[in-house]
């Protein structure tokens, strides 16, 4: 979702706003925006709608906005179309037609988030003289900071909490005060924002990548604070408008990590860096020679009173907690249910004593998951979060958390961190069946040993490339594509379908195979790709059947199944296999050829696979 950026310092702002905005372009944006100031001077806004490019084409890359001090944003629209009028950076006096060029207004200011009783603010407004030259809640939210600043004659940070109590939804600011130059302000409920110091330098952003490339020392701004940022510093104030301490975090993440380093797209990249990935993270949780999650806060206590578990996630996180279902069910003997944070949030749902509800996010700050989380908190339930970034909303309110050693993720389409997520639950699942007295000690040895085998595994499924290759441009102009399978299988095609439509925008659907009689086998016609995931030796038979079902009335077949399982070619058209691991941890190798296939298929159609159509990364609003 939105980008936002800012700097002060001593270098030209808007180079570094434009490079840090083309950091963030993966969270999905429809236009982007620039607000610099140089010195005393009025604050000069250039506005694009599109891509990125078109903002650095405007700008000369930056050198047309001459200032040590600006703010920068990509916007996915949510209240008012994509247009000029709507980008940000919006001010709170009366754009010029374009909505570019010097700025009289007092404020001006990005937003990330939504405002939600912004129409009633705005009415507010309309009625205190204010007049609005876009559809957007966030003029309404800057235009509000105005109207408290000038009412009441007070600094910035008192503006901004005034308006902080007064609107509801979630929000991270950027703002620039025409009576502060050199400074930035700043605010934050519910949407991510970090701000990075170096000497004589301090940066503002929804993400890390934005500024890896000048620091690595960072503050987590906490919700409903504010701040106050001059070059080299940044002061925190809580909603009293009295000034509070954050700690300085280091990241660890190095900045190679956010570049494609030779690669073609980022997803490619990521989908090579999983064995890595699931390595990292297996090595953070596994010491001595035993699983060992007690830097989550969790205690073996805790995981002994756990009788259910209530897995919450969305997308492709959702789709981990749909295989860990299958993995702790079996290992343990505890129900697991795994619940769409979307619907958790708004039923009432039933958990009873003893249960443990885990989210699972990579960002840690998408909207349903957080909502979800809090309803499972005030329920009084114990949370257990499993996320990819450190400091993120959810990490820091949930009551545990594992963090997934994936580094950063900047393709849409999740790769990496769906590998990580997948192996942080199952080592939940081995501890757990530990902790319940399920495996005796050689048991518990072959599930770590198993984990552990996985990197390698990974690796060798990735080998497979070329034929991949060949068959995804194949297949390129399908219209429909169905993947199916049973048990964990289903799992797998869950995550293999929905990698497939977004990024190739090819229609396809993950089907539990048992079910395609009942409806959806009348779609399959002459040509019809299918493709059979049959890992689970005990149900490749009963899937195998269902794919002849579907041979039979035309579909064309492919099988991705472990080496050795050669009777599946009878069938499939075309088998893909990949190296035999525990049944239980298939997951892991299986999802690599799909994952290709989808990368292949959308490089194929020459589509955006970074960045597919209407995606965003990070979804941070309902
Ligand atoms: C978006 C991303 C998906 C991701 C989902 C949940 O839709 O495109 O890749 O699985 O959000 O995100 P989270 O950050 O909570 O894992």
């Amino acid at each position: 979702m939105c980008g936002i950026v800012g700097y002060t310092g001593k270098q030209p702002a808007a180079p570094i706003l434009l490079e840090g905005l083309s950091k963030l372009e993966y969270r999905g944006y429809d236009s982007a925006g620039l607000a610099v100031r140089s010195g005393d001077a009025l604050a000069e806004v250039v506005k694009a709608t599109g891509k990125l490019k078109n903002l650095i084409e405007m700008t000369d890359g930056g050198k047309t906005l001459p200032g040590l001090c600006g703010i920068g944003h990509t916007r996915w629209a949510t209240h008012g179309e994509p247009s000029r009028a709507n980008a940000h950076p919006h001010v709170s006096g009366n754009a010029t037609g374009s909505g570019s060029g010097p700025v009289e207004s007092d404020v001006v200011g990005v937003h990330n988030g939504i405002i939600e009783n912004y129409e009633e603010l705005r009415q507010k407004l309309l009625h205190n003289g204010y007049r609005f030259y876009s559809g957007t809640d966030t003029e309404v939210v800057i235009k509000l900071v105005d109207y408290y600043y000038k009412k009441y004659k007070i600094g910035p940070i008192d503006a901004i909490n005034r308006m902080m109590v007064r609107v509801r939804g979630s929000y991270a600011l950027a703002l620039m005060f025409k009576d502060y130059p050199g400074e930035l302000y700043c605010a934050r409920k519910d949407s991510p924002l970090i701000i990075g110091v170096a000497d004589g330098e301090t940066f503002l952003a929804s993400d890390v990548p934005a500024i890896l490339k000048y620091t690595r020392e960072v503050y987590y701004i906490d919700n409903l604070q504010s701040a106050r940022l001059c070059p080299g510093e940044a002061h925190f104030f809580d909603l009293n408008g009295d000034e509070v301490a954050v700690p300085l975090t280091t990241i660890t993440w190095n900045a190679e990590a956010a570049e494609k380093g030779g690669y073609e797209h980022f997803m490619i990249k990521e989908i090579h860096e999983q064995p890595r990935a699931v390595k990292d993270t297996l090595n953070s949780i596994i010491k001595d020679g035993r699983i060992d999650l007690s830097a989550s806060g969790m205690t073996t206590d805790l995981l002994q009173s756990v009788k259910n578990l209530c897995i919450v996630a969305c997308g492709s996180a959702w789709h981990v907690g749909m295989a860990a279902q299958y993995v702790i069910e079996d290992l343990c003997g505890l129900p697991v249910r795994v619940e769409l944070a979307s619907e958790f949030r708004y039923r009432k749902p039933v958990l009873g004593e003893n249960s443990l509800v885990v989210v699972i996010s990579q960002s840690g700050e998408t909207a349903d998951s957080l909502a979800a989380l809090r309803e499972a908190k005030s329920a009084g339930i114990p949370t257990l979060a499993v996320i990819n970034v450190v400091g993120s909303t959810i990490a820091r309110e949930a009551d545990h958390v594992l963090y997934t050693l994936a580094g950063p993720e900047i393709a849409v389409a999740t790769t990496k961190a769906y590998s990580a997520q997948l192996v942080m639950l199952y080592a939940l699942a081995v501890e757990l069946a530990e902790t319940h007295g399920k495996l005796d000690e050689e048991s518990y040895r072959f599930y770590q040993d198993a984990l552990l085998k996985l990197p390698e595994q990974m690796e060798r499924a990735l080998e497979n490339k070329e034929r991949i290759q060949w068959f995804a441009a194949k297949h390129a102009n399908a219209r429909d594509i169905f993947f199916i399978g049973r048990g964990l299988d289903y799992a797998i095609c869950l995550e293999g379908s929905l990698k497939m439509k977004e990024i190739s925008y090819i229609h396809s659907e993950a089907y539990a195979a048992g079910e395609l009689k009942h409806g959806t086998i009348s779609l399959i016609e002459n040509g019809t790709l299918v493709i059979g995931v049959l890992t689970q030796k005990a149900l490749i038979e009963k899937t195998v059947s269902n794919m002849a079902e579907c041979k039979a009335r035309g579909a064309y077949l492919m099988g991705l199944t472990g080496y050795g399982n050669y009777n599946v070619e009878e069938t499939a058209n075309f088998t893909v296999y990949v190296p035999n691991t525990d049944p239980h941890f298939y997951g892991s190798v299986a999802i690599i050829p799909l994952q290709l296939l989808a990368y292949y298929t959308s490089v194929s159609k020459g589509l955006d696979v970074d960045k597919p159509r209407n995606l965003a990364k990070s979804v941070t609003v309902e």
